[in-house]
């Protein structure tokens, strides 16, 4: 077997340094010791956006880029978005394994006992203006909860832990729906912990699909898969701050606050609710080449397009289209679909978009369907935290575990100034 290391020469000095090679990755301290002066500080790796930097080891999720393949511990996307529902792919994210018929009902019935919202919550919910986002209201609300369970600071505690990852679970719908409602002048709908997840969240928000009070199935059924794909992506921008801020043994509350900051960026989750107005901007199919020769002049971006990791199709994507004529089956179509299917097409044949290896995203056909369903568009980004919530959690519980982790601490290429002598204010120009 060859030998598993890797030599660098510094073309400076000449000096040689011989670094272990594990999982294909190296010891980026290891550079440290390339020095042309003793008392240099040594060489870094300089890598903005962490493009091809492994910050952690990790068990809970593979995506490869390149064939388009997501896998949650080991089980293929597809195969779990056909056959699990979200609070077991929730316990199979946070606990390693599908859990048996018996685990999943005991599991069920644990986090939907956690429906309820403290009334401190409520209040606090109630103060937001009418239009304000929704996605910082519940930044507001999951930071609030660090201050209603101040038992959350014991993340060193397993059984601390768990309660905090039910609580988060059951409580954020509730916050989201009971926000939702109180932003709209309508009286809240108190959870109901015998219906399913999805169920639960759809009857609290008030969207009885069939006209008798319960939800259309085919529609909970929808919401849940949709939650499936959006449960975990690995290290992406928003897990990447909530492992960040945990790494300080931050609660959880505040390590999901922050994830879900990251969250509402169009760049990240608020690109759905960026891609709905896009094509409600685009309006008519024959305006599509118009609005590409934009992209490909690079006055705006092709929004719900092209991912870091994915150089390939998202394999959610598919689903999600798929699913997105399932729901129009029930709640009747959205025109926006037709100018998202021509606006696809037309990108993919582009050789601007077939060049860079630009395909739609997970956030390209979503929010079409949870238009569909009745969500307002400025909920959407609350829609990707709801799913992502178990796949944060999972995370956190496997750094907290992790005895390589130490806080995270990135360094810099310093370019300022060097000492200068201090201008009394009198003589600054
Ligand atoms: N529209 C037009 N051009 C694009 C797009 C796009 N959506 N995405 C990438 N490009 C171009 C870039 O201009 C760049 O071209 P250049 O090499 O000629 O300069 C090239 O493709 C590479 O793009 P980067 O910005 O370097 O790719 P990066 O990996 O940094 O960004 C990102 C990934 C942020 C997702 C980007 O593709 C994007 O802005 N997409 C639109 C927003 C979006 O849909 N975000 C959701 C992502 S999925 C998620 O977070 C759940």
């Amino acid at each position: 077997m060859s030998k598993q290391t890797l030599t660098i020469t510094d073309n400076r000095t000449g000096q040689t340094i011989e670094l272990p090679i594990e999982h294909d990755t190296v010891p980026a301290i290891g550079l440290r010791q390339l020095k042309v002066q003793a008392d240099d500080f040594g060489m870094m790796l300089y890598d903005p956006g962490y493009t091809n930097t492994a910050s952690c080891k990790s068990q809970v999720t593979f995506v490869d880029g390149d064939k388009g393949i997501l896998r949650y511990r080991g089980y293929p996307i597809e195969r779990l978005a056909k056959e699990s529902t979200f609070l077991e792919v929730a316990y199979l994210l946070l606990f390693g394994e599908l859990p048996t018929a018996s685990k999943l009902t005991d599991w069920n019935a644990r986090v939907m006992a956690q429906t309820r919202i403290d009334d401190g919550l409520k209040n606090l919910l109630q103060t937001f203006p009418a239009d304000a986002h929704p996605m910082g209201v519940l930044i507001s609300a999951v930071a609030a909860m660090s201050t209603f369970y101040p038992e959350a600071k014991q993340v060193h505690d397993s059984e601390t832990r768990l309660r905090q990852v039910l609580r988060m679970l059951g409580q954020l719908p509730t916050a989201v729906a009971f926000a939702y409602r109180n932003g709209r002048g309508l009286p809240a709908i108190e959870p109901d912990a015998a219906l399913g997840y999805s169920d639960n969240f759809l009857h609290m928000m008030g969207f009885a699909g069939d006209g008798d009070g319960g939800i259309d199935p085919v529609l909970a059924r929808a919401m849940d898969v949709l939650f499936v794909l959006h449960a975990d992506h690995e290290q992406n921008c928003s897990t990447s701050a909530l492992r960040n801020i945990a790494s300080s043994d931050a609660d959880p509350y505040c390590a999901v606050a922050g994830a879900i900051g990251a969250l509402y960026g169009p760049l990240h989750g608020g690109a759905n609710e960026a891609v709905l107005r896009m094509l409600a901007e685009i309006g008519d199919v024959k305006k599509i080449p118009a609005y590409l020769d934009r992209v490909k002049g690079r006055e705006v971006r092709l929004m719900g397009f092209g991912h870091r990791v994915y150089k390939n199709y998202d394999p959610r994507a598919q689903i999600v289209k798929k699913i997105a004529y399932e729901v129009f089956d029930v709640t009747g179509s959205n025109p926006l679909i037709d100018i998202a299917v021509e606006l696809e097409r037309t990108a993919i044949e582009d050789d601007y978009f077939v060049s860079r290896r630009l395909y739609p995203n997970v956030d390209f056909y979503s929010g079409i369907i949870y238009q569909a369903m009745g969500f307002p568009v400025e909920i959407f980004p609350v829609l990707f935290a709801l799913g992502r919530t178990p796949g944060w959690l999972a995370q956190w519980m496997e750094l907290m575990g992790d005895a390589e982790q130490r806080i995270a601490r990135p360094r810099q290429i310093y370019l300022g100034e060097g000492e200068r002598p201090y201008p009394p204010i009198g003589e600054r120009g």
